[in-house]
């Protein structure tokens, strides 16, 4: 075996987005001659909770330490757990003490997927956006004074370290230095946020001496947003604080077609810690139990954690499988109906796992 992946399908369709992204991986895998071992856990589910009044085991940490990734489906089942219960109980416990400070969205838009801006062919929209996960505005200091007085008063501090900016900002410079347009684009709000934007802007400055092959350019967040929707060709990497890459990285995928399809990664990119890999999607309570998920961004999260694992060639065969589906169409393929078709989850995560075998 070369890696071992800790599996947490969740709630609701992570449990039937899960099987058919694992059953892609597994033909990858063995395409590439990869040794990937799984184990499944049931923890972080409205069913554990139920059962343990928590959603982790106490050895949680200690158990998933031992993997060299986490392959993660949903989690939240609102009528059972609350969702504020559920998330800080478990996903966000997994990106705070494995600090995984990078957040990563591909947007990308796939061939034959009609996205919502008109007029717009695959090519034109292929950027990523990189979040900083840690600090910034998702601060907890602050607090409230003379509450329930005229002079009541809310606060809450905004947090930029110099390591935690750095390091944020080094990733997204490394993957623009590999990636074929060479392009940055950081989002700052420097002329209204006057003391945390500016360190921002300085620090972007500061690092490009170190990647003299990369352009940087830099978008207000309004006029970056603006700019997502008028103009997603212009983009190609995309760095921002936690707040603004928390926008960013909703707003990207949305322009990309439906929710089904779009991953993510939260990644620790020095690997002292496992990385996590999930849809950005929830658990759809709306449409679990029937079978129709869409499971493309989970096998497309298992592409991103087969690059973050070093196999850059599985990685991109996979993608490409996903593509090639896609691009059959509703007729031809079993797509899922948020794609117009009237495919099953099992049936489209099998069309791709059989055509990972035959391309
Ligand atoms: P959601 O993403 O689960 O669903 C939003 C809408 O998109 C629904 O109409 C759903 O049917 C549709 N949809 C989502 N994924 C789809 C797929 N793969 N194929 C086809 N249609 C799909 O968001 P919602 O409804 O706000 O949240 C439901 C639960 O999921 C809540 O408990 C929430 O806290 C949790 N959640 C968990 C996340 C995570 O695990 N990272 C992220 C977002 C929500
Ligand atoms: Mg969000």
């Amino acid at each position: 075996t070369q890696h071992r992946i800790a599996v947490i399908p969740g709630d609701g369709i992570g449990r039937e987005v899960v099987p058919a992204g694992l059953e892609a991986l597994e033909a990858t895998a063995s395409r590439f001659g990869l040794g990937l071992e799984f184990d499944t856990f049931d923890f972080a589910s409205a069913e554990y909770w139920q059962r343990h009044g928590t959603m982790l085991p106490s050895d949680w940490e200690e158990t998933l330490r031992g993997y060299d990734a986490i392959y993660f489906g949903a989690v939240g089942w609102p009528e059972v757990v609350p969702d504020h219960v559920s998330l800080w109980g478990s996903l966000l416990q997994f990106r705070r003490t494995f600090d995984q400070y990078v957040n990563l969205r591909p947007c990308r838009l796939l061939p034959g997927v009609r996205g919502p801006l008109a007029g717009r062919e695959p090519g034109d929209i292929d950027f990523i956006v990189v979040r900083e996960n840690t600090e910034g505005e998702y601060s907890s200091i602050g607090g409230r004074i003379f509450e329930g007085t005229e002079r009541e008063t809310v606060l809450q501090e905004t947090v930029m370290t110099r390591v935690g900016v750095d390091r944020v900002l080094r990733f997204a410079y490394e993957q623009a230095a590999r990636r074929p347009k060479n392009h940055l684009t950081s989002a700052t709000k420097s002329n209204g946020i006057s003391i945390t934007m500016p360190y921002w802007d300085e620090r972007v400055a500061a690092m490009q001496g170190q990647f003299p092959g990369v352009r940087v350019d830099k978008f207000h967040i309004d006029a970056l947003v603006a700019n997502f929707v008028l103009h997603p060709d212009w983009f190609d990497v995309v760095v921002a604080s936690n707040l603004f890459g928390d926008i960013l990285s909703d707003l990207g995928p949305a322009c990309t077609g439906t929710l089904g399809l779009a991953p993510s990664a939260n990644i620790n990119p020095e690997r002292d810690h496992p990385s996590l890999f999930e849809p950005v999607h929830g658990s759809a309570p709306d449409i679990a139990g029937r079978g129709i998920a869409n499971p493309v961004g989970q096998i497309w999260c298992g592409s991103m954690m087969l690059d973050h694992l070093g196999h850059p060639e599985a990685a991109a065969h996979l993608l490409g499988a996903i593509e090639d589906v896609l691009a059959y169409g509703p007729t031809e393929a079993p797509l899922t109906p948020d794609l117009q078709g009237k495919g099953t989850t099992a049936e489209l995560g099998q069309a791709i796992a059989d055509r990972v075998r035959t391309r």
